[in-house]
């Protein structure tokens, strides 16, 4: 079990479960993007540590970009996201996959994604280790999902409560009193 802030959180998907789910993601998009020019936009924070592990297991020629966008405070959404910063590199007419750590109401993702399209890249797909169907509203659904979950709060590998949680190897699940 593990205690941040005023909130404990459970076990829910292993370090291993993570890792092997990482490794078929990337043997998927090894075989669909060979010979083309790929580039990853991962969206920060959340999803650095998906990202430095997906690359890992990259064995096609790829770019990768790290953007940020802001809106997500505490355990609701807020649904309000401020413009992407950092996008280094030109993506017009390359394939573009977004990495990102959880799509839950996909109201994030809509302003991404449409920001992202306005440059017209010649594809755009989104790669989401989690992916909350119930509690989806958005216009883009993860292309590819590691994990549809339950509409319940998570955090570890990446995902935060206020800013702590990020750096388990491993995912954990609020636990509700
Ligand atoms: P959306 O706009 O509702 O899809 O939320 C997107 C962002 O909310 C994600 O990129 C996360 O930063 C955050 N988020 C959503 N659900 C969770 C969760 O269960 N744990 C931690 N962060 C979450």
């Amino acid at each position: 079990m593990v205690q941040i802030h005023d909130k404990s959180f459970g076990p829910y998907i292993s370090a291993d479960e993570i890792r092997q789910k990482v490794q078929e993601l990337a043997n998927q998009i090894n075989k669909e993007y060979e010979g083309k020019e790929l580039i990853f936009i991962s969206i920060l924070n959340g999803s650095f540590m998906f990202a430095a592990d997906l690359m890992k297991c990259i064995t096609i020629p790829c770019e990768i970009s790290f953007v940020k966008v802001s809106s997500y405070q505490g355990t609701n959404t807020s649904g309000r996201v401020d413009e992407l910063i950092g996008l280094n590199t030109t993506i017009d007419h390359k394939h573009i996959i977004i990495l990102e750590d959880i799509v839950d109401t996909g109201i994030t993702m809509n302003k991404i994604f449409n920001y992202l399209s306005s440059f017209e890249p010649a594809s755009l797909k989104i790669a989401s280790l989690l992916y909350k169907p119930d509690a989806f509203e958005g216009k883009h659904k993860p292309d590819l999902v590691g994990f549809s979950i339950p509409n319940a709060f998570v955090i570890g590998y990446g995902l935060d409560y206020n800013e702590h949680g990020r750096n388990y190897d491993a995912i954990y699940k609020l636990i509700e009193n």
